[in-house]
Formats: structure tokens, C-alpha cells, sequence
């Protein structure tokens, strides 16, 4: 049995990842593949600390909350009962909706770079994905988008803020160019052109 594919949803917040993951996901299970919807941070206790972070009620250095992504990462990927690699061994494919690259944007912007990195490229519990797609809308969008949707606004939420992860989301791209297999899609068109140019790509690396 062949083993199942990673594909990775990044963007700014607001650029539509809920929904073009839903639809991708649909798409790929009437190809008959299983699929595993999963996202970053996740419901582990160390996950409750970074949502306590990212949401104001604790103040955490851009370094410490490096970390705390990278162990929440480390479980995502490892833990026994629900991890990744576990679907991943037994042919299901995996959409997670953030990953490595969202630690390289957003707490690369005030933790070293090259430290943040080096922690999760170098780590051997840490999968690295086969496709990784960033949903590229502009922030205008992204921030009605966010105004809509939320009750608050964590702490990256704004668009000063924003407009800085977006530099470092493709700084980051243009470093791992070579290395990683990362797609940029325009997602300021309809919901179906970028779901359609998705499945696209979805379909070119199936049966690598
Ligand atoms: P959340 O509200 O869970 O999801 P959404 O992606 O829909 O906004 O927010 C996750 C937040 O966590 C988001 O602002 C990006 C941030 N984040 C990091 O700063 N570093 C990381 O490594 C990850 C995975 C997420």
C-alpha cells in the first residue's frame, strides 16, 4: 500500500482556508482517496497554551511561543492515538491547515529566523510536506473577512501585523524555492477558480 500524501493549507488569516480545504477535501474523496482534515494549533494542552497566547490573555516572547508551536507540532506529527504520521502509513492523505510555514511567518517576523527554521526543518519527528499551498488574497480582503467572522481579534490579527507575515511568507517561499514543493495561488478570485486551480494542482502530485 502506497503511503499517503501531506498537503499543507497556508495563508494570512481570512484568505479562505476553511473553505478551499473543505472543497478540496470533497474533490479528493470522490477519487476515492481517505482523507484527514487537521490544523495547527491543535487541541493539545500545549495547543490551549498557545491559544491563550494568541489570544492576548497571556503575554508569550516570540521565542517561547516558537517553541510551544514546535512541541504542539512535534504531537501533531508523533503522538500515538491521532498523529500524522499514523494516517499518513496507513494511505490516508492529510490537509493540514497550517504548519512549519506559518511559525517561519508569523514568529519569524520578532524570534530569529534562521533559529525558527532551523528547529522544525531539522527535526526528524516533523514531516515535511508534499505540497504545501498558500492562499495569496490581499489584506484589505483578509481583514473584512476577519471583522465578519470574529467575536476578537488576536494578537496578529491587524494589518500592520499582516502585511509583515505576508513579506516573510514569501521570503520564506523564495528560501525553501528548491527544497519544499510550495504552490502560490491567487485567492482573491471566486470561490470555484480557486478551488478548480487547487484540485489542479492536487492531481499533478497524486501520483508521484
Ligand atoms: P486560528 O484562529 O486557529 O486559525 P486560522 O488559521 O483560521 O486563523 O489561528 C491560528 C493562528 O495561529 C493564526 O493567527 C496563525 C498562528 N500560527 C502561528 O503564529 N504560528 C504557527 O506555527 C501556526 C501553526 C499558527
Amino acid at each position: 500500500m502506497s503511503k499517503g500524501k501531506l498537503i499543507v493549507f497556508e495563508g494570512l488569516d481570512g484568505s479562505g482556508k476553511g473553505t478551499q480545504i473543505a472543497l478540496l477535501e470533497k474533490e479528493m474523496k470522490k477519487r476515492g482517496r481517505k482523507v484527514y482534515v487537521t490544523a495547527e494549533p491543535t487541541s493539545s494542552s500545549t495547543g490551549g497554551m498557545i491559544r491563550d497566547a494568541l489570544g492576548g490573555f497571556v503575554r508569550r516572547d516570540a521565542f517561547e511561543l516558537s517553541a510551544l508551536f514546535l512541541a504542539d507540532r512535534i504531537f501533531h506529527n508523533a503522538n500515538t492515538k491521532n498523529g500524522i504520521r499514523l494516517y499518513l502509513e496507513n494511505g490516508t492523505d492529510v490537509i493540514c491547515d497550517r504548519y512549519y510555514y506559518s511559525s517561519f511567518a508569523y514568529q519569524g517576523i520578532d524570534a530569529d529566523l534562521d533559529w525558527v527554521m532551523d528547529m522544525n526543518l531539522n527535526c526528524s519527528e516533523i514531516i515535511k510536506p508534499d505540497l504545501c499551498i498558500f492562499l495569496d488574497a490581499d489584506i484589505e480582503s483578509c481583514d473584512e473577512r476577519i471583522e465578519q467572522n470574529r467575536m476578537d481579534r488576536e494578537i496578529y490579527e491587524n494589518k500592520e501585523t499582516q502585511r509583515r507575515i505576508r513579506k516573510r511568507f514569501f521570503e520564506v517561499f523564495e528560501r525553501l524555492r528548491n527544497a519544499e514543493n510550495i504552490k502560490i495561488v491567487d485567492a482573491s478570485r471566486s470561490i470555484p477558480e480557486v478551488s478548480a486551480d487547487i484540485i489542479k494542482i492536487y492531481d499533478s502530485i497524486k501520483e508521484n
